[in-house]
């Protein structure tokens, strides 16, 4: 069941990796509160371009933002065209992500730094260029990180993604810490397994089978079940609530 009240009426989301998948669902959850919604996407201009239109539908407005959240550089020039286009920045949702997966004595210093640069210090990149912005926002201002179940259990095969995704912790309530003066929230959702092109390509089916025991409400996550937490924490029922991460796991780890 979605939240479909107009909280967001008025305020500029920007959703990283808003293309496909969870940034997808996050987008359309926004847009359904009322938020004008930027969708940031890295190669995918088609799939930026679907989201969009449901974005539309759903009762918001769409923007498209093309950047590598790798490059602190595109980011900071983005970020600021989006300010003075849009007239600010409310909400900031750091979910771009890549899942460069292989066991540790094979992993190479390559796969490594795309890791950890795509997901840790893209988060880093785009929370510093829209600082400003959102403490500007005030108490409308909302940071939302999407880390990782495996950020915070460790799983094999994924040394680098779980290391970025417990980084993004510490982000987070870095900046909860550092942004709450001016009453901006800073938050991370901690989705377990997801239904998405990410698992698609990760998780074949005998693994899935498997990974299906040991989720107490025995099913693999939408990217909606993760858009609703999101959706929430970006509102204004969520002003209090900063430096924390909520888990949206199916009760895969509690
Ligand atoms: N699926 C899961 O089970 C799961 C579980 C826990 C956490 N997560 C996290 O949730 C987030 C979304 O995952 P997903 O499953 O929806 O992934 P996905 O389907 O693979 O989509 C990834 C998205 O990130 C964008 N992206 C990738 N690299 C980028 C870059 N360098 N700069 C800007 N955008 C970039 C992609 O853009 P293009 O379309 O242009 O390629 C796409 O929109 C990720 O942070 C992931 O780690 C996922």
């Amino acid at each position: 069941m979605a939240i479909t009240d107009k909280a967001l009426d008025g305020r500029v989301a920007l959703v990283t990796g808003g293309s496909r998948g969870i940034g997808r669902a996050i987008c359309v959850a926004l847009a359904r509160r009322g938020a004008k919604v930027i969708i940031n996407y890295a190669a995918r201009e088609d799939a930026a371009r679907e989201t969009a239109e449901l974005v539309n539908a759903a009762g918001g407005t769409a923007a498209l933002s093309a950047f590598d959240v790798a490059s602190g550089d595109a980011v900071t020039e983005a970020v600021k065209a989006i300010g003075k286009d849009h007239g600010g920045l409310d909400i900031l949702v750091n979910n771009a992500g890549v899942a460069i997966n292989g066991l540790l004595m094979r992993y190479k210093d390559d796969q490594w730094a795309r890791t950890l640069q795509v997901n840790l210090a893209g988060a880093f990149h785009c929370a510093r260029a829209a600082a400003s912005l959102l403490l500007r926002a005030k108490e409308r201002g909302r940071i939302v990180n999407i880390t990782s179940v495996v950020g915070e259990s460790g799983n094999a095969g994924q040394v680098a993604y779980a290391a970025s995704k417990a980084g993004m912790i510490g982000l987070t309530q870095s900046l909860a810490k550092e942004l709450a003066s001016r009453g901006v929230t800073a938050n991370a959702v901690s989705p377990g397994f997801i239904d998405t092109d990410m698992t698609a390509e990760h998780l074949p089916e005998a693994a899935r089978a498997k990974l299906l025991e040991q989720i107490p409400l025995a099913r693999i996550g939408l990217a909606d079940d993760v858009a609703h937490a999101v959706a929430f924490l970006a509102g204004p029922e969520a002003a209090y609530i900063t430096g924390q991460v909520l888990r949206v796991n199916g009760g895969l780890l509690m």
